[in-house]
């Protein structure tokens, strides 16, 4: 992990774009869910085992089981395999939240997903979460404000000193979110690759490197 503050994730399961990532040093995390690891035409697993082999050391696994028995076991399998690597992310919902008890007893991490309230945030803390995920793109598609969200649920978490939750904003579509979130109390932004490899990116760079090179090769050598 290069830093305990403003920690940056990959929201992706392309093994090939996620090692070229983090040779950059930069990240500290992975996310994946059903749909990227669907994308990547992999198997859970084997996509898991090869980030953890690269060293990665938070990987959030999601289970798929409805019931809190079944998600628990899944979660448990999960665990049993990868040990502290696993991150296991379950939905805001009554089963998931008491599977995140249970897990969290047991000193599991688990990263609540689908959250897109402050009360759903509140109750994924009272059930020990360590992260909870707050989809800011989804609430912007729907015409909600997204960053906002991530506004309300610091702000409730900082009045009720709330230090074992943190805030895992997902769901980013532009670079100029991860700074946002970031400023609005998220601890960690999960973003897609395109969106990392933008972060780099000003016009004004550019522009001054280009003034730079062409001075530079005026200068009598
Ligand atoms: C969170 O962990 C999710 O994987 C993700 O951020 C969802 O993003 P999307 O709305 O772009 O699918």
């Amino acid at each position: 992990m290069t830093t305990d503050t403003m920690r940056l994730f990959l929201d992706t399961a392309e093994v090939p774009v996620i090692k070229k990532a983090f040779s950059t040093g930069l990240l500290d995390g992975i996310t994946t869910n059903p749909t990227l690891i669907m994308k990547s035409g992999r198997k859970p697993t084997e996509v898991y085992d090869e980030l953890s082999d690269m060293g990665i050391r938070d990987i959030s696994m999601e289970v798929v089981e409805d019931t809190t028995e079944g998600m628990f076991r899944e979660a448990s399998k999960l665990v049993n395999h990868f040990g502290d690597v696993a991150t296991i992310k379950l939905p805001c919902t009554k089963e998931g939240l008491q599977a995140c008890r249970e897990l969290a007893n047991q000193n599991v991490r688990v990263n609540i997903t689908l959250i897109f309230s402050a009360a759903q945030a509140i109750l994924a803390a009272k059930a020990g979460a360590t992260y909870v995920s707050p989809f800011v793109g989804r609430l912007d598609d729907n015409s909600i404000a997204g960053l906002q969200l991530i506004k309300d649920i610091d702000e409730v978490f900082r009045v009720q000193c709330v230090h074992k939750t943190k805030i895992l904003s997902a769901s980013i579509r532009y670079v100029n979110s991860v700074s946002q979130s970031f400023a609005n109390g998220a601890s960690i932004v999960t973003m897609p690759p395109a969106v990392f490899d933008k972060m780099y990116n000003h016009v004004l760079t550019d522009k001054g490197l280009e003034i730079f090179d062409r001075d530079y090769a005026a200068i009598p050598k």
